[in-house]
């Protein structure tokens, strides 16, 4: 098969080297992905989201199947975009229909669906420019800290937690009336504050059927200790030791199944990856929310962890026939660690040269933030490299990380040290 993958980060960079692996791929190109994938696959200079210029590159090299990893495309509905399209209808995408991609691209809807199916979720009401006094109110018939967030896509960046009442309620007119978030803020939904330890459950569905796949925790602030602003994430370990059976029988059967249910019940095509954001409260798993892709860098210890091959999975949720295939998954932890330009998550600097990558020995080295330029290895963004490494538990793996990590160096490296510490083995 001939594979196009979308996107440009670490978490491409893990599924390329994930679908390389399975003898049903013979070529794979990744648009516009970055120095890791071009040096184990073809990069092409192609914007997820430039559909007409996909379907034109879909038709020249005869393309077999699309693999979508960032939420964009999803959510401006590239499945929907080949499924209408005579020429590329038959061409399996691998991600949910434009309705599906919702559950991501809007906070009110992913809430809508939560309660309609009876899927544990945090208490909340939503509000707009014209109801955004009622908005106050609501915040003043709330505990502290106030959770407020944009309906739509804001980069990571639209969930605001304050202590304040009086700055909760600044930020919400902030937010509705001087659209803090561009047109994410549009609406903002204002959500009861959960108190307990998250985690991120990843499901692949074909809409009728799923798998569950491996379980993953990862480290949102830059700073040691969980401290400082929200990245897109530093590290990320899998599993997650605390997730024993019996709370993973809690979260397959009160949150997976309910809500690959509740899509096929509400005749939303789905054929891809849901990520469920969690919060364990009280040994009780809550959703805090639902993204329409894998992680990053989530994927970059959930993909080297599963043995069977991923493209034939993907040709089962293509097919739905998902139920007629077997997940297999290495029972090792996977660890990783980002190695990001200093700055990030605000300004940072690009163009540095990457020495050491060739001295690194057991570890996986993926790419997010690169670029090839005369030969050289330069970063190209905040987030520049994931470190991952196995290990017979967390600890083995996370040790291993570090110790590739001193061999690797560019200006301004930054990365925590503290990845996995909060964790014990059990
Ligand atoms: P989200 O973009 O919805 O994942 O939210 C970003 C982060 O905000 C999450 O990873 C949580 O740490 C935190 N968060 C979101 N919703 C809640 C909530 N209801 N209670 C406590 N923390 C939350
Ligand atoms: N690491 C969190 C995310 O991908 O959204």
């Amino acid at each position: 098969m001939t594979i196009l993958l979308l996107g440009s980060g670490g978490r491409e960079h893990a599924l390329a080297y994930k679908m390389l692996q399975s003898p049903k791929c013979n070529r794979l190109f990744v648009s516009p992905g970055n120095a890791g994938t071009a040096k184990i696959a073809t990069n092409i200079p192609i914007g997820p989201n430039d559909f007409e210029a996909i379907k034109e590159f879909v038709l020249l090299e005869k393309i077999d199947m699309v693999v979508v990893g960032p939420e964009d495309p999803l959510v401006l509905g590239i499945f929907d975009f080949f499924k209408s399209n005579s020429e590329i209808n038959h061409i399996p995408v691998i991600g949910p229909s434009k309705v599906g991609a919702q559950l991501e691209g809007s906070k009110e809807f992913a809430k809508e669906f939560l309660v309609k199916h009876n899927i544990p979720t945090a208490a909340y009401d939503s509000f707009t420019s014209e109801t955004v006094e009622k908005g106050c109110l609501f915040l003043e018939s709330l505990q502290p800290p106030y959770v407020l967030k944009a309906d739509g896509l804001a980069a990571g960046k639209g969930v605001l937690i304050l202590q304040d009442l009086e700055e909760a309620k600044n930020e919400l007119r902030n937010m509705l009336i001087h659209a803090k978030f561009g047109k994410a803020s549009n609406k903002v939904v204002i959500e009861e504050f959960l108190d307990g330890i998250e985690l991120s459950c990843f499901v692949l569905t074909d809409g009728k059927n799923y798998k569950i796949l491996p379980t993953a925790k990862d480290y949102k602030r830059i700073g040691e200790s969980d401290t400082g602003l929200n990245t897109g994430g530093m590290g990320a370990v899998s599993p997650v030791p605390f997730v024993d059976e019996v709370l993973m029988d809690k979260i397959e059967n009160r949150i997976v199944k309910p809500t690959v249910e509740g899509l096929l019940k509400d005749k939303v095509e789905y054929k891809g990856f849901i990520f469920i954001g969690l919060i364990i409260v009280n040994g009780e798993p809550i959703v805090i929310e639902y993204n329409v892709r894998m992680g990053d860098p989530e994927t970059e210890v959930v993909m080297p962890r599963i043995k069977s091959d991923v493209v034939a999975l993907f040709q089962a949720v293509a097919n739905q026939k998902l139920n007629e295939v077997t997940l297999e998954i290495d029972p090792r932890s996977a660890t990783t660690v980002m190695l990001v330009s200093g700055g990030y998550p605000e300004e940072y600097e690009k163009g540095f040269e990457i020495y050491g990558l060739e001295n690194v020995l057991d570890s996986l080295v993926f790419h997010a933030g690169t670029k090839l330029e005369n030969g050289k290895v330069i970063t190209n963004g905040g987030r520049v490299l994931a470190i991952t490494s196995f290990g017979n538990d967390f600890q083995q793996a996370i040790k291993k990380s570090y110790q590739n990590i001193d061999k690797l160096h560019f200006d301004k490296m930054y990365f925590r040290k503290d990845i996995g510490k909060d964790l014990n083995n059990s």
